[in-house]
């Protein structure tokens, strides 16, 4: 999705090139979001001028056009702000003047930079252009420029010299939507605003000495004296405009000043995602929806848009843990393969100090004063999207057996489509590696209307649903930049596993059921690494067998049902040849129509209950002429593999756990699908990492 970049160097040198270069840097941190064009806002030569700078494509192509321009790099700025954005198109097409900055008038008064959508603005363009504004561009985001520069004409005609956070307010008055935003003007020179709702924004604050506090104040709004604008209305005559000027300058917001209060030189990094400021600094506040970060004269200030007294007074500048090295692809062709490759890895950092294998007990932080809370639940709700959801299908089976709750497992679009009634006195678990996603978040808005009890198992540490939830576990699997999620996976899945086997604690007669699951886990990092050892086999079954495939089957059961279903979405996203997964026992109800000896059907026959079943299930596959690959255990004879294109080998575990291992191949055959077509699998077509609209 769209990413936002800002960067405000306050007594500290720097020249054109150096902002520019740490501008560019900053959306390059962020390309792993998927986007579709970039652009930059830097200050020009002359004074109160602006350069705006933007290309479709990739943000290599932006750094080629703005070296291009022959603007002089080496002048000198010792305050500047900057804006930077990579846009993925949802009002208007891929072209340059839908890139963002956009701006409010060919001087470049207002220019902004927008995540989100604005749904007011054809009624905000038609009411601009009645009042004379020309729009250059189709996107809803022009209409922000264009109501930063209305708003703040007239009331400069009214005498309000308003500061750049209040001029913010009265805009935010007007527009409906959500948005992560960031404005900057040569009205406020060295200035920039940055505000949120429901899209994410971050401040990086770098500062030259210690900081005092840890912690800023918020500033609320005194309602009774706040002005506006009211637009809808159409009380756009100038003597409808306030004649007061805002209480702000008044503020007593804290701001960063060092031990000794002497003034100090400080850098600021606005960010709709950590990964593009944890190079320059680990300290970051996290505003909230509705709050404007106002950052003048080397000093941050947090500002309300709106009085909501639920929030807490203070924001907290919190250290970010993860290093740059973490997001960086290493020795790997693509994000996606250097992730699969990490698994064993991952799935130990996600039980790494909350299980004990010697007395076999599990002890997760985040959960274990709820425990009680969510025992006492009339049912159990997992909601998700894509991949995060097939986890839960995976473990959904296991949940209620170690529980004896019910549990429901919901894609989370459908549960709101639904409206489905929520109780009081049912856990919902969202579950989601970004922690972003629009539908999953709206879905936990509804849960949260209803009263019920949230459970985030989420892997970005400070998103919208780990912040959000009553509480949860992260699931610690690091950075997942590949667009195709895979080590999210399999540490959802052991995540979900270990919740359960934290609320069914007080069992006694589960005890050895418990022992044995928790023994599997230990063991599942270096069987994952077995598991990826049939790379070379994968690579050639893929390059030999299976790239001319216009279509793929996966047929599972049980507890492999699942496995089924993420292998075919895997498949089709990054190869984007056509792939279903299938419950092995629906095969005879119409599926097996498809079967002939050319539709490759891969088929899970690893050891468990349903074993014998599966087994007559490929057999009624060969008997049609099909032929398998099948995925079995080690050294099982049970199989005739005679017939089968391939029978690939992988450990065996505990039954429920046994997806853990089976969805490796898939995500290697997907991967090696997409890579012998030339596909960039980390940027799949159409497709983006963080999905945060409906
Ligand atoms: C926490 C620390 C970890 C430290 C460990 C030591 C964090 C993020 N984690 O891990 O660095 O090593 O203590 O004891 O500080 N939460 C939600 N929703 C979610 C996910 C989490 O509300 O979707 C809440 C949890 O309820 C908990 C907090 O966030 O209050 C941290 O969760 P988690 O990281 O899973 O906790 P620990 O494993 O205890
Ligand atoms: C598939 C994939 C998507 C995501 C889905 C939910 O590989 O990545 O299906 O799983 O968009 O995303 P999160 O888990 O971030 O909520």
């Amino acid at each position: 999705m769209c990413g936002i970049f800002g960067y405000v160097n306050y007594n500290v040198e720097k020249t054109r090139g150096e902002i520019s270069g740490a501008l560019l840097d900053g959306l390059a941190k962020l390309e792993y979001r998927g986007y579709d064009s970039a652009g930059i806002a830097i200050d020009g030569d002359a004074p109160r001028e602006t350069y705006i700078v933007r290309e479709i494509g990739k943000v290599a192509a932006l750094r080629k056009k703005y070296e291009a321009t022959g603007y002089n790099q080496d002048v000198k700025f010792t305050n500047h702000a900057g804006i930077a954005h990579t846009r993925w198109a949802t009002h208007g097409e891929p072209k340059v003047s839908n890139c963002h900055p956009q701006r409010s008038d060919p001087n470049n008064e207002f220019v902004v930079v927008h995540n989100g959508i604005i749904t007011n603005f054809k009624e905000l363009k038609t009411l601009l252009t009645n009042k004379g504004c020309t729009f250059e561009s189709e996107t809803d985001t022009e209409c922000i420029a264009k109501l930063f520069k209305y708003v703040y004409d007239v009331n400069i005609k009214n005498g309000n010299h308003l500061n750049f956070a209040e001029l913010m307010k009265q805009v935010l008055f007007e527009v409906e939507g959500s948005y992560g935003l960031l404005v900057k003007s040569p009205h406020y020179p060295n200035e920039l605003c940055g505000t949120r709702k429901g899209s994410p924004l971050l401040v990086g604050v770098k500062t030259d000495k210690h900081l005092k506090v840890d912690f800023l104040d918020v500033k609320f709004p005194d309602i009774e004296n706040s002005h506006a604008i009211n637009l809808s209305k159409d009380n756009l005559g100038l003597d409808a405009l306030p004649t007061s000027t805002s209480t702000l300058s008044t503020s007593e917001s804290k701001t960063l000043q060092s031990e000794d209060g002497a003034p100090q030189s400080s850098e600021f990094f606005f960010a709709s995602d950590p990964s593009s400021v944890i190079q320059h600094t680990k300290k970051v506040l996290f505003l909230e929806d509705d709050d404007i970060a106002h950052i003048a004269n080397g000093e941050l200030q947090i500002h309300r848009a709106t009085k909501d007294d639920k929030l807490a007074a203070t924001r907290s500048i919190q250290t970010l843990e993860i290093e740059l090295a973490q997001i960086m692809k290493g020795p790997y062709k693509h994000f996606m393969q250097k992730e699969i490759y990490e698994q064993p890895e991952s799935t130990f950092n996600t039980m790494r100090g909350r299980i004990d294998f010697e007395n076999n007990t599990v002890t997760l932080g985040g959960l274990k004063s709820y425990l009680p809370t969510i025992r006492r639940s009339r049912r159990i709700i997992m909601i998700a999207c894509g991949t995060s959801y097939h986890s839960c299908l995976a473990t959904r089976s296991i949940f209620e057996e170690l529980t004896q709750i019910p549990v429901s497992v919901e894609l989370a679009s459908d549960i709101l489509d639904r409206r489905s009634p929520i109780f009081r006195d049912d856990t919902c678990i969202f579950v989601s590696q970004s922690g972003e996603t629009a539908d999953s978040m709206l879905a936990l808005q509804y849960c949260l209307e209803r009263d019920a009890f949230t459970v985030g198992i989420v892997n970005a540490v400070g998103s919208s649903i780990s912040r959000g939830t009553h509480a949860g576990i992260h699931i610690n699997a690091g950075p997942e930049i590949g667009v195709a999620s895979t080590k999210a996976y399999t540490s959802q899945f052991i995540a979900l596993v270990m919740m359960a086997l934290s609320l069914g604690h007080d069992s006694v007669s589960k005890i050895e059921r418990r022992k044995e699951i928790i023994q599997g886990l230990k063991h599942i990092p270096e069987q994952i690494k077995k598991v990826l050892a049939l790379e070379e086999q994968i690579k050639e079954l893929c390059t030999k067998d299976l790239t001319e495939q216009k279509s793929l089957l996966l047929l599972g059961r049980g507890y492999q049902h699942a496995t089924a279903l993420e292998g075919a979405l895997k498949i089709k996203e990054i190869s984007y040849i056509h792939s279903e997964g299938i419950l092995a026992g629906e095969l005879k109800h119409g599926s097996l129509a498809l079967v002939d000896d050319e539709l490759p059907i891969i088929a899970f026959a690893t050891r468990d209950s349903l074993f014998p079943k599966v087994i007559s299930a490929i057999e009624q596959v060969t008997a049609r002429g099909g032929r398998p690959i099948i995925i079995k255990n080690e050294g099982d004879s049970g199989i005739n593999g005679e017939k089968a294109i391939a029978v690939l080998e992988v450990p065996q575990t505990v039954d429920c756990l046994q997806g853990l291992l089976n969805v490796v191949p898939l995500q290697l055959i997907s991967y090696w699908l997409a890579s012998n077509k030339g596909i960039d699998v980390d940027f799949p077509r159409n497709l983006a990492k963080s999905v945060t609209v409906e």
